[in-house]
């Protein structure tokens, strides 16, 4: 009989006692440095998962580490009913990466939340009731979002939906045209659809959407939970090229906003934020001190580390090893949002590479792998990953 690990221990004490909601994988986290995380067993993980998309500035970056405890140490919470130095620093940092349009943050906690709160906002600022979002989006698991998420098994889960949902097919406006009425008051859409396996729309869609809303008066929401705060190599879809430089009138953002503090935030125009009144939208640890703290020292470290170009750079280089992988078909998204598309099944990849201990994610498409690696990722890091992939493929 082999003798029981640390390791070990934890697991069985966390299945004793934790609802089993979430498929583990076999890994016990301790300690985290940048793109590696370590087990309570010393095992080293490169992690290309970034803890859920969560990690973008890397695990426990110090400056990030440095200003949390420092927050932690003058005042860890006080709410939105009064002023504080760490909020008023984070919207003014948030606001000044953002895209000129989008003029004031909104903080909750998580993305879920900031969907939510986007589509009452649009409901409120246009008085209508109906929100259109696209099959394969993914947008939370509260009653509203998870309505609002047209894939797989989500909305089942919801049931009874709320109502006011539409469905369009991402990438076709003229199924958006079909049901944008005047019963319309937001069009919700990821960007780039992470969960549904990394689909990208043409430029033009996004700019053909943003032409239907400004001519139909409806509300162009980004959920930018997963692309926002730097992972396509830009702080946000929202103006970027691939985007065709669309703005929208929302952004949500959570994940890598708070490199793991949880925290989630609305961007919104002046045209919105002027319908907004005084306990139209409200939550409790909102705009809270340490998720403050965290938010501010997120962006200056992704300022200081020169992050977005290193996420360019260190894609391409990634992107040109891949073409050495005859196993992986296609590489699709932007940055560090990426979906490496095989001609058969990616979860024995993904298993396999656990094996050699990287972590990977898998998507609701069954051939396609999702990296979302920290923004501090290497090449030199993005070699060893090639070199095992190859390892695999080859194996398999
Ligand atoms: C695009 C997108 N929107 C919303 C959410 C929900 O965010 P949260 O889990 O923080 O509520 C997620 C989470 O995976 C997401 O990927």
């Amino acid at each position: 009989m082999t003798a029981e690990t640390k390791s070990d221990k934890i697991v069985s004490l966390e299945e004793q006692y934790q609802l089993a909601t979430y498929k583990k994988m076999p890994v016990v986290a301790e300690r985290g440095e940048g793109v590696w995380l370590f087990t309570s067993d010393g095992e080293r993980y490169l992690d290309l998962y970034g803890g859920h998309a969560v990690a973008g500035t890397g695990h426990c970056h110090p400056h990030v580490v440095n200003a949390i405890k420092n927050q932690a140490d003058r005042l860890l919470f006080y709410s939105n009913l009064v002023y504080s130095e760490a909020r008023a620093r984070a919207a003014e940092k948030l606001v000044s990466v953002a895209p000129e349009s989008l003029s004031k943050a909104f903080f909750c906690n998580s993305g879920t939340e900031a969907n939510e709160n986007a589509m009452r906002m649009a409901r409120m600022a246009t008085g209508r009731e109906n929100v259109i979002t696209f099959g394969g989006g993914f947008h939370g698991r509260t009653a509203d979002a998870i309505s609002a998420t047209f894939l797989g098994k989500y909305r089942e889960i919801g049931k009874p939906n709320v109502p006011g949902h539409l469905k369009a097919e991402f990438g076709d406006i003229e199924s958006v045209r079909a049901v944008a009425d005047d019963s319309v008051a937001a069009i919700m859409l990821e960007p780039i659809q992470s969960m549904a396996g990394i689909k990208m729309a043409e430029p033009s869609f996004y700019r053909a959407l943003r032409q239907l809303c400004d001519a139909r008066g409806i509300v162009l929401i980004y959920d930018e939970v997963q692309t926002g705060v730097g992972r396509t190599g830009e702080w946000f879809f929202a103006g970027s090229d691939a985007g065709d430089g669309v703005a929208p009138d929302i952004v949500t953002l959570a994940k890598a906003l708070g490199s793991g503090i949880p925290v989630g935030a609305c961007l919104v125009t002046e045209k919105i934020s002027s319908q907004i009144k005084e306990n139209d939208l409200g939550t409790t640890f909102g705009g809270g001190m340490m998720a403050m703290a965290a938010v501010t020292a997120t962006l200056e470290a992704m300022e200081n580390d020169e992050m977005l170009a290193n996420v360019r750079a260190v894609e391409a280089h990634l992107r040109e090893r891949l073409k050495e992988v005859e196993q992986v078909v296609a590489v699709h998204g932007k940055g560090f949002l990426l979906g490496l598309e095989f001609a058969d099944k990616a979860k024995p990849v993904h298993e396999a590479l656990l094996d050699q201990k990287i972590i990977t994610g898998t998507s609701s498409d069954p051939r396609v792998l999702r990296l979302l690696p920290p923004f501090c990722l290497q090449k030199d890091e993005v070699d060893l990953f090639v070199d095992a992939l190859q390892k695999v493929c080859a194996q398999s």
